[in-house]
């Protein structure tokens, strides 16, 4: 008998988006499986989607075949919409009665301007609610077999952002000496004064480092290399956003895994 590729779902009581209403929706990292099911529910029932430029195609397929989208992406370096005028958008739309979806990657919340949009909504008087998602510094680093934490490596997990601004960013020998793994979102462009920065925070030049690119989509990739040498193996990768930057020894697990993977695959070769 061939196998059965539809999802069956129990009955799970998933919440009406009411005309006038504006949901902020993490999407996940980019794989449309990864997307929760009230992210789902949110998506087949929007009029309106405003949505970011990292989200995938196969994502906004769910819509509902009359649904409108209203693309407002920020892609680094590139034209786009302001972010005022992102929150104003949905303001009107709500006030026009739409059922509106503002999908948003990862999760709204995490480094992704959901707090200043549903500001705005809140100030505006227009119902809003807050699904969470899959942010991309903890989905990715699980898509590539790193813990985000393991015993006897780490006790926490530092998720940071490499735009450096005008004060040059944060305070990163400080955060080197916390001798906790990173994750940096969004370091594409300034990865090498960031490890350096690290290593005058006493990190030493071996420590592991990785780029995670695309992570759950079907350009997936990783870099692993040292915190001394990845400035320079980025470059010559031509790595481009989205991308993370993860430094530590929680980028070492995967080799250990590897091994241990091969190991049994030749067991049971032999
Ligand atoms: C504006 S931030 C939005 C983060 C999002 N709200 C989240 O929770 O994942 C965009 C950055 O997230 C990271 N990112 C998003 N999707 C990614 C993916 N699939 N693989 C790797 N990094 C990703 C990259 O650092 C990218 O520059």
């Amino acid at each position: 008998m061939a196998a059965s590729r539809s999802l069956v779902l129990p009955a799970i009581d998933l919440p009406e988006l009411g005309r006038g209403e504006v949901w902020l929706v993490g999407a996940g990292p980019g794989a449309p499986g990864l997307l929760t099911l009230e992210a789902l529910n949110a998506i087949q029932q929007a009029d309106v989607i405003v949505h970011d430029a990292l989200i995938d195609p196969r994502v906004l397929a769910l819509a509902k075949p009359t649904a409108r989208f209203e693309a407002v992406g920020k892609r680094g370096g590139r034209p786009s919409a302001d972010q005022d005028d992102i929150s104003e958008r949905l303001v009107v739309l709500a006030r026009n009665g739409e059922r509106v979806v503002r999908l948003k990657g990862g999760d709204p919340f995490v480094f992704g301007r959901g707090g200043e949009e549903v500001l705005t909504l809140a100030q505006n008087d227009v119902a809003f609610r807050v699904l969470p998602g899959l942010t991309a510094g903890l989905a990715g680093l699980t898509a590539f077999s790193i813990p985000a934490t393991m015993r006897g490596l780490n006790q926490a997990i530092i998720l940071a952002t490499g735009h450096l601004g005008a004060e040059g960013g944060l305070d990163w020998p400080a955060l080197a000496r916390t001798g906790q793994p990173l994750v940096i979102y969004m370091a594409v462009r300034t990865i090498a004064p960031i490890t350096e920065a690290l290593r005058a925070g006493g990190l030493a030049p071996e420590t592991a480092t990785a780029i995670i690119s695309a992570a759950t989509t079907p350009a997936a990739s990783i870099l692993v290399s040292t915190l001394a040498e990845i400035a320079d193996a980025a470059e010559a990768a031509a790595v481009a956003a989205p991308a993370l930057l993860v430094v530590g020894s929680i980028v070492s697990f995967r080799d250990t895994l590897d091994q241990l993977a091969t190991t049994l695959q030749t067991e049971a070769d032999a």
